[in-house]
């Protein structure tokens, strides 16, 4: 078969490997491959055991791969053959040098911008879909520009907005595609015929286009955004504790008025995923990069907040389990960083096992997705550590359960034969505010919710 367009996606993570078989899903006239420098990766996602849990994720790569979707590590290939590469590779927080724990690590992204220059041998559109600091593009365009070889690179910005767990429903309908591009005769035909791809499911009034560095900078601050909601609500729901009031209650109506809105408001033992913190942290160094103090002072609060919940969190149980908890069994209901995700990187989670151990607390850990994960995350802890998958087995013997994911499953339990099992007086500290409070209470527990008032029976 011969394919309208042949589309490449260097980086076959958590943003490449949903986006690419969404496109190849909706597009089946374009050959769409992902490559990675992770032979294991690709390994996995020609498997039945994809590397990501992705609710509907499996049936979309199902009904493409080996038709028109493709994964590999033959990246070299990929470049020779492609029109239109997209670049999904990870840009972490740099953990070295200068701008160590606050700018983008960039390392990544140089390299695949090497790697395009050497191999490529004809005109390429290249779309960066990674989360970028502003004026990113620029550089790429210099690397790949830097050898007079007669190609020609038109680089786009099209940053990602998908959230995990809902990734596919995220991309099959997306609030928004932003395209950002320069605004030369070859820059706007390179973003048209990136439109021209997204428009063959998304329609035309949610494709929005703008200059490269607003695209660029748009994402990072739509994440600063959403972050900012949690950490407001979060400081509130301390101020609630003190206050008998109910964030629930106070979210309500404040997510009413149509101008705040209400989603985004669930008051939580801190945000986790990969980009929040990066992204917030990549935003406040560029702040200061332009000697914008106030400006990344204001932004590194929503960051803070984030720690001082966490650290809220913990001490809550500490205080509520009499001020020791060595060689008492705490069991953490989820350990990943959000519900449908078996992703648990900055997860809440690990920094409240980390510092359960600290304190000589036996942590037994359950998530239906996460336990691989999470033991990677607890390598070389030291300490009493017992990862289970069966929620009910887990916390036989536990002092105290703390809810740390919303998974659904978790509302779902059979507290009383759970309490039956636990060693008393027992405690709930729910992480999520999803379980009932009131009923937990009255068959036996000590209840601590977030920013509302606690249930004990001392
Ligand atoms: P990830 O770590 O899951 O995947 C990145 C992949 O790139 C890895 O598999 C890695 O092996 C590969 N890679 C690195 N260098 C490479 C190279 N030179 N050649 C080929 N492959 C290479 O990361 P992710 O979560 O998919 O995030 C990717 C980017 O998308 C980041 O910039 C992130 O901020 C952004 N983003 C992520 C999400 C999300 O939900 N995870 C959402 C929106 C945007
Ligand atoms: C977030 C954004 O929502 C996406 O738009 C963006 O593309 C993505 O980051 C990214 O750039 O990586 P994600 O981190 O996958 O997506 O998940 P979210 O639903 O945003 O949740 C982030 C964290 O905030 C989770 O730990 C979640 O539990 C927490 N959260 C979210 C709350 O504590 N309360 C809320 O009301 C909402």
């Amino acid at each position: 078969m011969t394919f309208e367009k042949h589309i490449l996606c260097i980086g076959a993570g958590y943003v490449g490997g949903p986006t690419m078989a969404m496109i190849a899903f909706k597009c089946p006239r374009y050959k769409v491959t992902v490559v990675d420098i992770n032979p294991g990766r690709i390994a996995e996602w020609n498997s039945d055991h994809l590397p990501i849990y992705e609710p509907g994720l499996d049936e979309i790569v199902r009904a493409t791969r080996g038709k028109n979707l493709f994964f590999s590590t033959d990246i070299e290939k990929g470049i020779r053959e492609s029109e239109i590469i997209f670049v999904s590779v990870n840009t972490p927080t740099k953990t070295f040098g200068a701008g160590a724990g606050m700018a983008a690590d960039l390392q990544y992204w140089d390299k695949t911008a090497r790697q395009i220059r050497t191999y490529a041998t004809s005109n390429k559109i290249i779309v960066e879909k990674s989360t970028l600091p502003v004026k990113t593009a620029q550089a790429m365009k210099r690397i790949l520009t830097s050898e007079a070889n007669g190609i020609r690179f038109d680089v786009l910005s099209n940053p990602e907005f998908l959230a995990e767990g809902t990734a596919v429903r995220d991309l099959e309908k997306p609030d928004r595609v932003l395209i950002g591009s320069t605004q030369t005769p070859n820059g706007l035909r390179a973003r048209d015929v990136l439109v021209e791809i997204y428009a063959n499911w998304v329609s035309k009034d949610r494709i929005i286009t703008s200059n490269i560095w607003s695209s660029e900078l748009s994402k990072l601050v739509a994440n600063a955004f959403l972050a900012q909601r949690v950490s407001s609500i979060n400081s509130i729901s301390a101020l609630c504790e003190k206050a008998d009031a109910d964030i629930e209650e106070v979210a309500r109506a404040v997510g009413m008025d149509s101008r705040v809105g209400g989603r985004f408001l669930n008051a939580s033992v801190g945000f986790g995923g990969s980009c929040f913190k990066k992204d917030i942290l990549n935003l406040v160094y560029l702040c200061r990069y332009y000697d914008l103090k106030e400006v990344a002072d204001y932004w590194e609060g929503v960051v803070k907040i984030n720690d001082y919940q966490k650290d809220r969190f913990l001490l809550k149980i500490l205080d509520a389990l009499f001020n020791t908890l060595a060689d008492k069994r705490i069991c953490l209901f989820g350990f990943a960083f959000k519900a449908d995700t078996g992703d648990t990187r900055e997860s809440p989670a690990i920094f409240v096992a980390r510092q359960l151990i600290e304190e000589k607390a036996r942590v037994v850990i359950t998530d239906p997705k996460a336990l691989k994960n999470a033991m990677k995350d607890m390598e070389g802890v030291a300490g009493d550590i017992a990862y289970v998958e069966d929620p009910y087995v887990a916390c036989e013997g536990c002092t105290a359960i703390a809810v740390m994911t919303e998974w659904r499953t978790y509302a779902a339990l059979d507290y009383e034969r759970i309490y039956r099992t636990m060693a008393k007086p027992a405690f709930i500290f729910d992480g999520r505010n999803i379980l009932d409070h009131r009923k937990l209470f009255e068959i036996g527990f000590n209840v601590f919710p977030i920013g509302k008032p606690s249930l004990t029976h001392f």
